[in-house]
């Protein structure tokens, strides 16, 4: 319980910390004009949120999943998504602007459906991993695209995490995910919209 209660604090008040290199450490800050810079701060602010529903959801895995010989996998993947959100973190101040002010409300919805996953069983559970990680990538890719081309610095780390993700989910399908029903991965999908819309604002 307590372990629990100091993610949530870790998570939302305190300063991620990375393991490994910063992915942009080395390479230089691109010329952006201030349209620019504002777009670039709103994608880094949403893959931050993703980050934070990612702590939620290996947080409801953790606290739910019954079978634990995949558990050191697991906290390592988990362990990567805090690297993610230190990059993100320091990536949006070096940019100007702030983490979204609704990352609580964005913390407990995932937190929520990540133990409903948890609680109809282990396979449950990791499809729902599976299928969130997918999609994080396939909307990553989609940031590569949309960041501005002279911020080699967000593309560094929207790269790496990208790379992250996909082994993510890899990781949870060979621990037997099963596959979602496709009404479930399309609610997943409008959720995600709703929330990157909102988060790139505010
Ligand atoms: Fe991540
Ligand atoms: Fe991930």
């Amino acid at each position: 319980m307590i372990e629990n209660v100091d993610i949530v604090l870790r998570t939302l008040l305190a300063p991620a910390q990375t393991t490994r290199p910063y992915p942009d450490q080395g390479i230089q800050e691109g010329e952006m004009d201030e349209d620019e810079r504002q777009h670039a701060l709103g994608l880094m602010r949403v893959n931050h949120v993703g980050e934070v529903c990612a702590q939620a959801l290996y947080q409801g895995q953790s606290m739910t999943a019954r079978d634990q010989s995949n558990r050191e996998a697991l906290q390592h993947a988990a362990q990567e998504e805090v690297e993610h959100l230190a990059w993100t973190e320091k990536r949006i101040q070096e940019l100007g602007g702030r983490v979204s002010l609704l990352n609580p409300v964005w913390y407990a919805s995932s937190l929520a459906i990540g133990v409903a996953a948890g609680v109809l069983g282990d396979k449950w559970n990791l499809g729902f991993l599976e299928e969130t990680e997918k999609q994080v990538t396939k909307h990553l890719e989609e940031h590569l695209e949309a960041l501005p081309a002279q911020d080699a610095k967000s593309r560094a780390v929207v790269t790496q995490m990208r790379e992250d993700e996909m082994k993510h989910a890899e990781m949870a399908h060979d621990f037997g995910a099963a596959p979602l029903p496709l009404p479930v991965k399309m609610a997943m999908e409008a959720m995600s919209k709703v929330m990157t819309s909102i988060s790139y604002k505010i």
